[in-house]
């Protein structure tokens, strides 16, 4: 399963780097080549001896190698791998990772990183429950790093709690798991949308909304991790994304958005229409700023163009569609409106009375209904872990 995956190993100053060697050997017993990076602190724990004999190759540290003045090359090192994982990942380098401070080859190689990031906290129990680690840890996941839940147990401190770094032996399966469902959309083109669209008004002022944009820049990034080919239109918002199979196209109101989405849709495989599209425009957009004394008592609106409605009348039956549907009452029965009148495949439901669900939070409560009445619910979680879900379900009806 592994045969030839090249995973970069970050390993920082733990005392759980004690488990890492036995990852490096199970996972070269798989096939995979492995490149460790140990931090300064590391080097305490675990002896580069040690590192470099399991994995075949030299145990790095530093960007310059000072006798023969070679660069270990951190922009390499993030293009030549599949997977970077850091274990343990210790509360110092969280933090810089959250706050990309560049100063040691590990943190430098996680900012060149073009793959999926896992990373596995351990740290004693106070440590992992203060809230700057918290912080740091959601940042990480609401980037797309994937969190490796620290286990609960004995520390080595001889408190009891959260901290234990996971077991290699799980940490390997994680890692399988991930390869076998990053197949799974190998070969496919998917479109999605994302955040909101603005529509102006003159050319200072705009009708917007509270669309992030998060939950569809988690899907594109998903959708590309398993392998698929993702163009992302996208609406203003603050994300950007570096995969390399993501190509992202900005627009700005509810008519670009139709334009790029039509003209990406004939060549998609799958679409998810998981922005936030206005449904009403400024008649007429005033050419100059809007004074106070002209005292305007309305502004005319008219409808914009639905475009999932456009999308399910053109779609051919191979293609699968997948809107949203964010509503506030009679949840269920405006969802399965939607999805039936709009030709849809699924449609994903969120309910604004869900706390910690919709717009501008970064989690999520879903409800995925089907053609076919299913419905699948799910927990409140965060917006890449609700990616997930939502790929898998869609990855069922390919
Ligand atoms: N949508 C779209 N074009 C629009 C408006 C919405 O493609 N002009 C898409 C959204 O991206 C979403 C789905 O339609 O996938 C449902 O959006 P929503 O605003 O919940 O539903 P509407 O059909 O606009 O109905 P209403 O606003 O009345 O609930």
């Amino acid at each position: 399963m592994l045969q030839g995956k090249k995973v970069l190993i970050g390993i920082t100053g733990s005392i759980a780097a004690y488990k890492t060697p036995l990852l490096i050997r199970l996972l070269i017993k798989e096939g995979a080549e492995v490149q460790v990076i140990l931090t300064e602190n590391a080097r305490d724990f675990v002896t580069p001896l040690t590192i470099s004999t399991l994995s075949n190759r030299p145990a790095l540290t530093y960007p310059f190698n000072k006798t023969d003045g070679t660069w270990n090359s951190h922009v390499e090192m993030g293009i030549w791998a599949d997977l970077m994982i850091v274990a343990p990942a210790s509360a110092a380098t969280l933090s810089k990772m959250a706050s990309g401070m560049a100063d040691n080859l590990l943190v430098t190689t996680y900012l060149s990183a073009k793959c999926p990031v896992f990373f596995a906290p351990a740290m004693d129990l106070d440590m992992f429950n203060h809230p700057s680690t918290g912080e740091n840890v959601e940042r990480l996941i609401n980037r797309g790093n994937k969190l490796i839940e620290p286990q609960v147990g004995e520390l080595a401190s001889g408190l009891i709690g959260a901290g234990r770094m996971e077991e290699p032996e799980s940490i390997l399966k994680i890692i399988k798991d991930h390869f076998s469902r990053n197949l799974s959309l190998t070969g496919k083109n998917i479109l999605i949308t994302a955040g909101p669209t603005y529509e102006s008004i003159d050319p200072v002022r705009f009708i917007g909304n509270f669309s992030s944009g998060l939950m569809g820049y988690s899907l594109a990034e998903e959708a590309a991790n398993r392998g698929a080919t993702v163009t992302l239109i996208s609406g203003p918002t603050h994300l950007s994304t570096k995969h390399s199979s993501i190509t992202k196209i900005d627009i700005v109101s509810a008519t670009e958005m139709y334009n790029a989405t039509i003209e990406a849709f004939n060549s998609s495989d799958i679409t998810i229409m998981s922005a936030a599209v206005a449904d009403f425009t400024p008649d007429k957009i005033a050419k100059e700023k809007i004074k106070k004394q002209d005292n305007p008592k309305m502004i005319r609106l008219k409808p914009t163009l639905d475009i999932l409605s456009w999308l399910g009348k053109q779609k051919k039956p191979e293609q699968i569609l997948v809107g949203f549907a964010l509503e506030t009452q009679n949840e269920v029965d405006n969802a399965i409106k939607k999805l039936n009148n709009k030709n849809l495949d699924l449609i994903v439901l969120n309910s604004l009375r869900d706390k910690g669900a919709g717009f501008g939070v970064s989690t999520n409560k879903i409800k995925i209904l089907d053609k076919n009445q299913n419905q699948f619910d799910f927990e409140l979680k965060t917006k890449p872990e609700v990616a997930v879900d939502i790929i898998d379900k869609i990855t069922e009806l390919i």
